[in-house]
């Protein structure tokens, strides 16, 4: 915009021709200024806030810091993200048969509920680490992450898992919801990947 109207002022070699160039450029002046003044609230309204892009923007963990069987909670998107370090324990129990049969999805069928690179036994890239959203898919309460096996108040068939205090929905470690409980899906999976070995990055496909 500005570019033009200094090349057309800049070569005046008469009067009449001068005022030629001035009305130019004045109308251009006024046609730059209007559109512009058009086109600032269009701009405005697509164009995300810097609030808006850091509340969207992916966020890291360093997988390093997790012991064994520990988990934490991060947010993303004001969203709370649990990331598990799962024991071969862990992974045994969610394994076993007469588990899998007290699961409503326990193939992750419903493919809503986490990317295709999470449909797999423990719903996760590497097996150790699992990644998830933390609202129970009844009425997004968040659950409890309940790790131990048989307490007395969840009863001798709980093998470890998320609760939810709500209306006591009850999902393993990887997430999948029991049959008989209100939710009605799995927890989701959100996207993520690995930037390196210990890093991962949630809110970014792999592919990405
Ligand atoms: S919100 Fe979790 S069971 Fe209802």
């Amino acid at each position: 915009m500005t570019h033009s109207i200094t090349q057309q002022s800049d070569i005046p070699t008469g009067v009449n021709r001068q005022r030629r160039r001035f009305l130019t450029t004045a109308t251009t002046v006024v046609g730059a200024i209007g559109a512009g003044a058009v086109s600032v609230p269009f701009i405005m309204s697509w164009m995300p806030s810097e609030r808006a892009k850091v509340a969207g923007a992916p966020v890291q963990f360093d997988l390093s810091q997790l012991e064994p069987g520990r988990q934490v909670t991060i947010e993303w998107r004001s969203k709370p993200i649990f990331v598990l370090r799962r024991t071969p324990a862990i992974l045994k129990r969610l394994d076993q048969e007469t588990h899998l049969s007290n699961l409503r999805d326990p193939d992750s069928d419903v493919t809503t509920q986490q990317p295709d690179y999470a449909r797999n036994r423990y719903r996760s890239i590497r097996d150790e680490y699992f990644v998830v959203i933390g609202i129970c898919t009844h009425l997004g309460c968040i659950p409890t992450f309940r790790p131990d096996v048989a307490p007395e108040d969840l009863g001798p068939e709980w093998i470890g898992g998320y609760f939810c205090p709500c209306h006591s929905s009850r999902f393993d470690l990887a997430g999948r919801v029991f049959h008989g409980v209100p939710a009605p899906t799995n927890l989701v999976v959100p996207p993520y990947h690995y930037k390196t070995d210990t890093l991962i990055e949630i809110g970014v496909d792999p592919s990405a």
